[in-house]
């Protein structure tokens, strides 16, 4: 496999998982491009920097140096010397993280990354890259784009089993992010050419199995 694959999503959509095991079946490079805008913003909150403040949130995010595994089977995100894997995850960074997101400035710096690690993964193996805008602004001309949903309660019921949160306290918090989420960025709209998964009723295997068939096809 030489190509892209696009999975883009909401939170819960089940898109971590399936990318990453789409990426092992495929032998491909993972990208996880939430990884990404998550550990820009650990880099804000750890410089204390004021997030009503764009122009200095995007000074920031440029001079961090953000280094990020293509390794599905060994994610690893740092900050600089730091790493990040587990500080992304918490609520203080998922809290500031569509804020940060939505600044202009932050999102042209990363998609240009994101394209240098996408070029370089064409001609090793592919790569399977997630996030909320990778088809239709990060890699338009991805070979296979993918757009998974699922019904919000079973979305807020899966997040919440992967991080031990209260379900109540993770369905508010998805509510918000998809909300500040589309009204900034936009980047919840599925691409034109994407086909819709919805994987309320389907294991991740059964994902995988299918979109494994849409390559093939
Ligand atoms: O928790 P969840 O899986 O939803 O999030 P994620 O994929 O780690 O992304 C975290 C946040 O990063 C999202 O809520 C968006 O604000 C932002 N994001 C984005 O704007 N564009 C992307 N391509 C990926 C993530």
């Amino acid at each position: 496999f030489h190509g892209v694959v696009a999975i883009d999503g909401p939170s819960g959509s089940g898109k971590s998982t399936v990318a990453r095991r789409l990426a092992v079946a495929l032998r491909a490079g993972y990208l996880d491009t939430g990884a990404m805008y998550r550990a820009a913003t650990w880099a804000v909150l750890s410089a204390g920097i004021e997030l009503s403040d764009p122009d200095a949130v995007a000074d920031c995010v440029r001079s961090a140096v953000l280094t990020i595994t293509t390794d599905p089977t060994a994610v690893s995100v740092r900050v600089g010397d730091v790493a990040v894997d587990a500080a992304i995850r918490g609520p203080e960074v998922t809290g500031a993280v569509s804020a940060v997101a939505g600044v202009p400035a932050v999102r042209a710096h990363l998609i240009a990354e994101q394209r240098r690690l996408i070029d370089a993964a064409r001609d090793t193996g592919g790569i399977v890259v997630e996030g909320r805008d990778i088809g239709a602004v990060v890699a338009p001309d991805a070979e296979l784009k993918v757009f998974l949903t699922a019904d919000p309660v079973e979305r807020a019921r899966r997040r919440s089993a992967e991080t031990a949160a209260d379900l109540n306290a993770t369905a508010a918090d998805l509510r918000r992010r998809d909300t500040a989420d589309s009204r900034v960025t936009k980047p919840l709209e599925a691409a034109e050419d994407a086909t819709v998964v919805d994987t309320t009723y389907e294991s991740i295997d059964q994902v995988v199995e299918r979109l494994l068939g849409l390559l093939a096809q």
